[in-house]
């Protein structure tokens, strides 16, 4: 099949949907592909790149003539009448805001897939568009902020005095608001954030920053978005939003639910008590924005000194960066699509990814698709409930409880010791001390440190097996035994480890 790479027509665009890279990775699942001449320009990806990586370079007309043609906006109109009947047409299409776009695929009898439906799955996490692009523009977020702030973000003590580090508040702790914090802290701010899904201070705090607790009920998320706020949860917020905003020198809102307008969190009377001086970057612009006064796509100075930034295009201002991110996504699609590596697009309707970004089949309206429930939650929530309420959850043991096992442990301690032969005690208390060492090591490693721990803990299984197979010809029937059991447990520990390793790293594997 021949796969095209049209120019964008839309305006201001610098994107472009393949990279040579990408072109020459098509190339090796089967198929030929033709790019529009000047498709690149804007993304450093000249029409010799892609010559040079082996593609043809065409006309217009070429382009939309192909089986498969990949973009990165909608199609307009114009674009669609030149689509032939039977032909894929890939790119972003919004389609929870645009039935009319759908319709009218429908109508040219073509097949759709929206890039922008990935479903937010772990699975499909290489094919996710929105979150490449969120995670780029979240970075250039912080650029932008720091070029209009026009000060240093990190603090210095100097000969010449003092300078205190920035303060940035970042609300919606998504792909966009986690790259944010990142880039932001990485330029030595002091960071800090809130969502309204719980279970993401976690990640909050593992980037660096501090996560703004508030004191409501909110649920753990179970496809990884938020659900609108209640009133109870608005009015408990508030007031962190005018409190945080007024103390920051720079405010980014990535604030989404999806298929909803973006909901207004810095009001008017926020901005207008924000430093003089200080930057919003109001990423939920095109969907409304979150702080008042935002004009989408438009650089605005209130009265008193405020910057509000509404830039749409900010993934598109490191456009060759989010073009390689944009084509290698839709590679992994093509990839999932084309089993056979035969050059030919097959679409399982079986597939939830597959299934969920289909949008039109041969003409047939497929929107939307069944829901996919996936949680994105860790195990527990309990991370962002206020420590006291954490505390009586976890129900300590009572002072009382506590003395009587230290007791009864020092008394089978001296029991064993006492009566047991040699060489049981030394074997005993070397026992005993491991696990309170352990106990204690393990209980305080951090979950993002457990792979590592599993490894360690393989090593142990090792040494582990070495010991038993050394006991296990004993002539005591019990030591047999024990051996074996021993034998057992660390091989299926040293072996589960590597296929969960393997499993691992197979998600990071970019396949042949
Ligand atoms: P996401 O869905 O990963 O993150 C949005 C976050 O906002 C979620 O974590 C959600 O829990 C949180 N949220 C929702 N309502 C909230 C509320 N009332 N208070 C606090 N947090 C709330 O979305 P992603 O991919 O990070 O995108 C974020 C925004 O950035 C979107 O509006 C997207 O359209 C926009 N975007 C803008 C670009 C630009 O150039 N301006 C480029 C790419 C994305």
């Amino acid at each position: 099949m021949l796969i095209g790479i049209p120019r964008e027509s839309k305006q201001g665009e610098t994107l472009v949907a393949a990279t040579a890279k990408t072109v020459s990775q098509l190339t090796g699942l089967g198929y030929d592909v033709i790019v529009e001449s000047g498709a690149g320009e804007l993304a450093d990806q000249p029409d010799s790149a892609f010559v040079e990586a082996g593609v043809k370079v065409g006309t217009t007309e070429e382009v939309w003539a192909a089986d498969v043609v990949v973009k990165v906006n909608a199609p307009t109109d114009e674009e669609i009448g030149r689509l032939r009947r039977g032909a894929t047409i890939i790119s972003m299409m919004a389609p929870s805001r645009n039935s009319e776009l759908l319709e009218k695929l429908q109508a040219a009898g073509v097949t759709a897939l929206a890039m922008d439906a990935v479903p937010r799955i772990s699975r499909a996490q290489s094919m996710d568009v929105l979150s490449s692009m969120a995670n780029v523009a979240g970075y250039r977020a912080v650029v932008e902020a720091a070029h209009e702030f026009g000060r240093m973000f990190t603090g210095q003590v100097t000969a010449a005095g003092k300078i205190p580090p920035a303060r940035v508040f970042v609300v919606g702790a998504g792909v966009a608001g986690l790259a944010a914090i990142g880039a932001a802290s990485a330029m030595g701010a002091i960071v800090r954030a809130f969502d309204v899904r719980p279970e993401v201070a976690e990640q909050v705090e593992s980037m660096g920053a501090q996560f703004v607790k508030v004191d409501f009920e909110s649920e753990v998320s179970a496809d990884g978005y938020a659900k609108e706020m209640t009133a109870e949860q608005e009015a408990a917020t508030a007031s962190m939003y005018d409190e945080e905003a007024r103390a920051a020198d720079i405010v980014i809102t990535t604030a989404l639910i999806p298929g909803r307008p973006a909901p207004s969190l810095i009001g008017a009377e926020t901005v207008a008590g924000m430093k003089n001086g200080s930057v919003a970057v109001d990423m939920a612009a095109a969907n409304g924005g979150n702080v008042a006064g935002t004009v989408s796509g438009e650089r605005v100075v209130t009265d008193n000194g405020v910057t509000i930034l509404g830039y749409t295009d900010l993934a598109g201002r490191l456009a060759a960066q989010t073009s390689q991110l944009y084509g290698t996504n839709v590679l992994n699609l093509l990839k999932l699509t084309t089993p056979e590596k035969d050059g030919r697009l097959t679409l399982d309707m079986d597939d939830v990814v597959q299934r969920g970004i289909t949008v039109v089949r041969d003409g047939e309206g497929m929107w939307p698709p069944p829901a996919v429930q996936v949680s994105a939650a860790p195990a527990s929530p309990s991370a962002v409930k206020p420590a006291a309420e954490s505390a009586k959850e976890t129900k300590p043991l009572s002072p009382g409880a506590r003395i009587g096992l230290v007791l009864a442990g020092i008394a089978a301690f001296w029991l064993v010791n006492a009566t047991a032969p040699d060489p049981i005690p030394r074997h005993f208390t070397v026992l005993m001390l491991s696990i309170v060492v352990g106990y204690y090591v393990i209980g305080k490693v951090a979950h993002a440190l457990h792979t590592p721990l599993m490894s360690v803990t393989n090593a142990i299984s090792g040494v582990v097996v070495v010991g038993a197979l050394l006991q296990v010809a004993s002539a005591d029937g019990v030591i047999r035994a024990l051996s074996a059991g021993a034998i057992l447990l660390a091989s299926i520990n040293i072996f589960g480890g590597f296929a969960v390793t393997r499993r691992m790293l197979g998600m990071f594997s970019k396949g042949s």
